[in-house]
């Protein structure tokens, strides 16, 4: 019941239990027992919908993603640097594409949200070191280069990312 659960549901301190948080309030159905986390993002774009050029921060993040930095060229701020903390992954929706943004030991990297075993949301996954587990099935991937640690024929898709100030930017 708890994988299929999870596999429904999303984690309890996922993205998808977060927005239900957002969407329904703080007291919803899949948050009892879980501690209240900030809520998060609740644009459209968050869900497929079209943001053509520009991140959608983590809104639900704090402190929040600063407004006074100019990314380098081709970048996006996607959060504070002290809003996610070491060992912590999060999904952000930059230009429509969803992202894995995760902090390892206090160095940010970016991967794709989805899992390529079958579509996964790895930014709901579980972060040990540079090692990020899908919350579906398990697979395991390398958050610096892509690789798969459960099928060496996969790779997911990684990103830039530079911190500018306090600010994490990433490059689709
Ligand atoms: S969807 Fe199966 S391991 Fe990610």
């Amino acid at each position: 019941m708890g994988l299929l659960r999870t596999i429904v549901l999303g984690r309890e301190d996922g993205f998808r239990a977060r927005l239900r948080r957002a969407v329904l309030g703080g007291g919803g159905n899949a948050a009892k027992g879980a501690p209240t986390p900030a809520p998060t993002p609740t644009s459209d774009a968050g869900w497929g919908g079209a943001s053509p050029a520009a991140a959608e921060p983590a809104l639900g993040l704090h402190p929040e993603a600063p407004k006074d930095v100019t990314p380098p060229e081709g970048f996006e701020v996607v959060l504070h640097k002290d809003a996610l903390a070491a060992g912590s992954v999060v999904e952000i929706i930059i230009g429509g594409t969803a992202v894995a943004v995760a902090n390892v030991d206090g160095t940010f990297y970016a991967t794709t949200n989805t899992c390529p075993h079958a579509d996964g949301p790895l930014g709901e996954g579980s972060l040990d070191g540079r090692i990020l587990t899908c919350p579906y099935h398990g697979w395991a991937f390398d958050v610096a280069d892509g690789a798969c640690k459960t099928n060496p024929d996969v790779k997911i898709e990684t990103y830039d990312v530079q911190v500018v100030d306090t600010a994490v930017c990433v490059r689709i």
